[in-house]
């Protein structure tokens, strides 16, 4: 482990805007498919080192719902690649204890992704070490109206008072229900903004923007963004001086 990574300040929950894999690609000449096929090759080797650094909750931005207006031959390839990562890592997310869910619109997703995505979240289900999260169809704004809209039915339903909806319920209804928010946000490529990502769950986290691009983003980097993040002072509305007492 780097030696300036302290083990119990590990921020719990990691959550990564993998961008960039496109101009990755460009740079060198090769077609966007290569991109993305490199940067599954990074998003293996960063599960394994997160899990072993001691991150529980890996969440990575592996298709956002805007991501249909790309074109159709594009969307294709990053399924069959989703898909073939599903059937070759199934064995070392097994052997690493690591349970894998999807955050997003799952019936939304294409037949054969759905197929494989389950047989993966079944077999790891009882894994305990790491949970990852693909964030599959996600857009942050659907999953809040998509919370509200479950909430309003039990609200009508006569289940649930409105004057008893707190921060806690609204959070069980969200994709990530039963997760702790994530720490630390990740974004690769030199893009400043959120594009769409844990809009409700992201409202104390801390940034970390790269200009590197995401098929780049190895284990020395992802350390480097812990180390950051470990300098920082988290305050939650507070002074630094109570923070620091
Ligand atoms: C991220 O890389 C992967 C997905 C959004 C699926 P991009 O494909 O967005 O790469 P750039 O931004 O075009 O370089
Ligand atoms: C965000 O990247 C989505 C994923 C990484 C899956 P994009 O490349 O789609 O984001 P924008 O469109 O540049 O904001
Ligand atoms: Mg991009």
């Amino acid at each position: 482990m780097a030696e300036s990574l302290d083990t119990a300040l590990v921020p719990a929950h990691v959550a990564v805007i993998m961008d960039g894999n496109g101009r990755w690609a460009q740079r060198r000449g090769l077609s966007r498919s290569e991109g993305h096929r490199a940067g599954t090759r990074t998003a293996k080797a960063i599960v394994t080192r997160a899990r072993e650094l001691g991150v529980r909750h890996l969440t990575l931005y592996t298709f956002s719902r805007e991501n249909w207006s790309r074109p159709k031959d594009e969307v294709a390839l990053i399924f069959d690649l989703l898909v073939e990562y599903m059937k070759g890592e199934l064995a070392n997310l097994l052997d690493q204890d690591i349970r894998l869910l999807v955050l997003g619109d799952f019936d939304g997703l294409p037949f054969v992704a759905r197929q494989s995505l389950a047989h993966v979240m079944a077999k790891t289900a009882h894994c305990r070490a790491m949970t990852l999260n693909l964030a599959l169809n996600y857009s942050g704004r659907e999953e809040i109206l998509r919370a509200s809209r479950a909430l309003a039915q039990k609200c009508a339903a006569g289940t649930l008072e409105p004057e008893s909806l707190d921060e806690a319920a609204f959070a069980a209804e969200l994709y990530t229900a039963g997760q702790p928010d994530p720490d630390l946000i990740i974004r690769t490529s030199g893009e400043l903004r959120l594009s769409n990502y844990l809009l409700f769950q992201a409202a104390y986290a801390e940034f970390y923007f790269t200009d590197t691009l995401w098929p780049d983003f190895d284990a020395a980097e992802l350390e480097r963004a812990l180390a950051d993040y470990q300098r920082r002072q988290r305050r939650f509305g507070k002074t630094g001086e109570q923070v620091a007492e």
